[in-house]
């Protein structure tokens, strides 16, 4: 026999087709709780989608650590043979939810490490740099990604327009006007936590750290015409092809590699270490082989999984710790804002959410709060009844800031915006060359001369050949 439904109360249902009227033409009686309760529900079927990277596709898999970085770190997630279920939402930035997928943009890369120790969470992008290296630059940038407010169009202009005005810009806006700015699916992409982080070892002596997922799909990539065609055919077709890799067990691999920097080499480096719009030299710094990631698994329910997933660069286990990236600095902040906003106070009690290990705050009450603590009479702290309490064990080596004056120092003086792109331009082939160059012309289709004018000349910074290109394909 089949189960009875019933109202979210429990009580049984006896007619989902036909509502209660007054006669059989209507009007509709108050007292159908059942037709009320539906239509409310239905209401609030949507929560505020991301600000930013609305539009995305997760899966679940596996980090394998392969290598003994111990003398590095001695976080347990990081231990040689140790595996660690994670989940992976990709995404791109400026679409909104349900925006075409097979869009010019940069990919995220967001994943959550359910560990022993926490949960760690590494929310990063398809590319190792970012557009501007000042967190305060940030709303601003988004906002010229997003729609203009009174056409409610992506502007190109606004696009140009910022990143002419912010030569910090110059790398990441090569990378995505690249080949690389459109892949051909997310199998095909690396990922990089692209901030500087600390790693820390049994010694508490702490490293800097980069972290790379080095795509084992290998790197492949469309064309802007190429995507025309597809999104007129499919607007999901990654989502499409991660769900069915995965469904057929195609799994999806990753190389996870690192790279290694001392205290005493990030005083002497030539660039800032801590500058999100730079690398660390492969040939300064090289990949260091870590172990293996695999998507495994697709999500239940993707409003369950993957709408409500909140990632946060605050989430870090021992072992691991942050750096003095200011752009990082302000991450730590900003996302576990945004989901107390977007999903609610006590998101983390969602299962996507939740940590493996018991949660042990003093935080209290709160909407939808429905967790049992057995605390009893400990409920603050200190206490004198047993209840949980800090660890010194846990404490972070202290980091030397001496002598520093407190002020808007300006990140634009006396940076070299130029070398590590032109670094990149070096490496491309003269078809990837022609490609950038096509890619640019068509991104400022409508800007006005002025704002091309003042992009081509910090192009002829990098190289005067990638001016006169971009020049060439604009046709003026
Ligand atoms: P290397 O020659 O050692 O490395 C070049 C890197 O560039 C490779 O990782 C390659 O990725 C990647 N690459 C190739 N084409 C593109 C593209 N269109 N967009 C983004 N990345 C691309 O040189 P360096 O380490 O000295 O770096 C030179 C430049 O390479 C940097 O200025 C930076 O722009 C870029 N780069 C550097 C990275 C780093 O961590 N050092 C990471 C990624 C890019 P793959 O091996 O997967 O093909
Ligand atoms: C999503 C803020 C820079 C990668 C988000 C969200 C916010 C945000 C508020 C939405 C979170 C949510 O609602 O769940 C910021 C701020 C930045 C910044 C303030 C600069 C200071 C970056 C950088 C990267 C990045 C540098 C990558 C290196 C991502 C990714 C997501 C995201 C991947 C989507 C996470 C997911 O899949 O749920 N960002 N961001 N962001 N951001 Fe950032």
């Amino acid at each position: 026999m089949k189960k009875t439904m019933t109202t979210t109360a429990g009580n049984p249902i006896s007619d989902n087709q036909n509502s209660i009227t007054a006669g059989e033409r209507g009007p509709v009686l108050m007292q159908d709780y059942q037709l009320i309760e539906k239509l409310a529900h239905q209401n609030r079927e949507r929560i505020p989608e991301r600000v930013v990277h609305a539009n995305g596709s997760a899966a679940y898999g596996k980090l394998v650590i392969t290598e003994d970085i111990s003398k590095y770190t001695k976080a347990k997630v990081l231990q040689k043979s140790e595996e660690t279920k994670l989940l992976l939402r990709f995404s791109t930035v400026a679409g909104e939810r349900g925006a075409a997928d097979a869009e010019r943009d940069v990919r995220g890369f967001a994943l959550k490490f359910y560990t022993k120790e926490g949960n760690w969470d590494l929310v990063g992008n398809n590319t190792p740099v970012f557009f501007i290296r000042d967190a305060y630059k940030f709303p601003d940038f988004i906002h010229t990604q997003k729609r203009h407010p009174q056409t409610n169009l992506r502007s190109n202009t606004a696009a140009w327009d910022f990143w002419s005005l912010s030569p910090e810009s110059l790398h990441q806006v090569t990378i995505l006007m690249s080949n690389r700015g459109l892949p051909k699916s997310y199998r095909h992409i690396n990922g990089y936590g692209s901030h500087t982080y600390s790693l820390i070892n049994e010694k508490n002596e702490r490293f800097w750290v980069k972290f790379h997922f080095k795509t084992m799909q290998g790197i492949e990539t469309i064309t802007d015409k190429q995507a025309e065609e597809i999104v007129g055919k499919d607007r999901e077709s990654n989502q499409r092809d991660l769900f069915e890799n995965i469904e057929q067990g195609n799994y999806p691999k990753w190389s996870f590699e690192i790279q290694i920097m001392t205290e005493e080499e990030a005083l002497a480096c030539s660039f800032n270490p801590f500058d999100l719009t730079k690398v660390w030299p492969h040939s300064d710094y090289p990949m260091i082989k870590v172990g293996e990631l695999t998507l495994n698994e697709n999500p239940k329910n993707y409003f369950n999984e993957v709408e409500q997933a909140s990632f946060s660069p605050s989430n870090i286990v021992p072992g691991i710790g942050f750096s003095p990236d200011k752009m990082l600095q302000a991450r730590i902040f900003s996302y576990p804002d945004a989901h107390r906003y977007r999903v609610g106070t006590h998101y983390e009690m969602l299962p996507v959410n939740r940590p493996i290990v018991d949660v042990k705050t003093y935080h209290a009450d709160g909407a939808m709060n429905y967790e049992q603590k057995d605390i009893t009479d400990a409920y603050y702290e200190p206490n004198s009844f047993d209840g949980p309490v800090e660890d010194k064990a846990f404490e972070e080596p202290a980091l030397k800031i001496e002598n520093a004056y407190a002020k808007r120092y300006d990140h634009r003086e006396g940076n070299d915006d130029f070398s590590q792109p032109r670094a990149l331009f070096n490496l491309m082939s003269e078809n990837e060359k022609e490609q950038l160059f096509g890619n640019i012309a068509r991104a400022m289709d409508g800007v006005p001369l002025e704002i091309i004018n003042r992009q081509l000349e910090l192009f002829a910074k990098i190289d005067e050949a990638y001016k006169m290109g971009v020049k060439k394909a604009l046709g003026i």
